[in-house]
């Protein structure tokens, strides 16, 4: 099983992806935890570019290559080789579906060009379930005050930014439902936790017959 998590900054992913980790690893499952942009050795290194303050002149496509060299990297070295695994869970922190929606629609590179691009990235690798939470402005804004101190080079953006990407995501839950689903980020985090064991419940039950 190979399981994302996405949605704008402070709308709860490490909060989920730690419940959904605990809950899956006392359940016998073989999970592996990793993080865009990061997560290989490499990856870390392009995350530092990508989150500094000093390359604030950073082109978008230039961010976007960032991002998908990052990408290519962890399903390379991580990803694919935990997926070999029997009984293997993969949750990724933001995958392909961040560039679509934050260099295509936050940046405006156009969906359909970023998508095509990340196809060939990730070698056409596809998340069996991808978990949206979404939250509004103030919500986000009010979490990331209450959770960070000063901001990086990416989250001094602003809210028309917010706006886009917030859309992006939305459009990309309306094309690709079967495997993405939108959770209202604002709820409890007991609440999102329950409605995404609802959500993992079914798939589990299925993949362990496979095994
Ligand atoms: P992300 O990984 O998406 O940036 P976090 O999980 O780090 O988000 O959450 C950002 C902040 O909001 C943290 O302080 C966290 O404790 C808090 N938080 C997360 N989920 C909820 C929730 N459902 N309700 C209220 N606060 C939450
Ligand atoms: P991250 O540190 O995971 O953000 P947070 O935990 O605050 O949600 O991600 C860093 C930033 O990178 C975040 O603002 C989203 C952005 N991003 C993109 O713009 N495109 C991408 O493809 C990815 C993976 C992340």
């Amino acid at each position: 099983m190979f399981i994302t998590f996405e949605g704008i900054d402070g709308s709860g992913k490490s909060t989920q992806i730690e419940r959904t980790a605990a809950w899956l690893t006392a359940l016998g499952w073989n999970v592996l935890v990793s993080r865009e942009p990061g997560g290989s050795r490499l990856g870390e290194v392009i995350r530092s570019i990508l989150l500094d303050p000093q390359w604030h002149s950073m082109c978008a496509r230039t961010e976007f290559f960032l991002y998908s060299a990052s990408r290519a990297q962890l399903i390379e070295e991580i990803v694919t080789p935990h997926l070999a695994q029997p009984k293997a869970v993969v949750i990724l922190d933001r995958y392909d579906d961040s560039s679509t929606a934050y260099q295509g629609g936050g940046r405006e590179l156009g969906i359909e060009k970023i998508e095509a691009i990340n196809a060939f990235a990730t070698g056409g690798l596809v998340p069996d379930l991808s978990f949206v939470l979404d939250v509004d402005w103030e919500t986000s804004q009010r979490r990331q005050r209450d959770s960070r101190g000063e901001p990086d080079r990416l989250e001094q953006n602003a809210r028309d930014f917010f706006e886009r990407v917030r859309a992006a995501y939305h459009d990309l839950c309306r094309r690709h439902a079967s495997r993405m689903v939108l959770l209202d980020g604002t709820k409890s985090a007991d609440e999102v936790f329950a409605a995404i064991q609802a959500r993992l419940d079914g798939r589990l039950n299925l993949a362990s017959l496979d095994k």
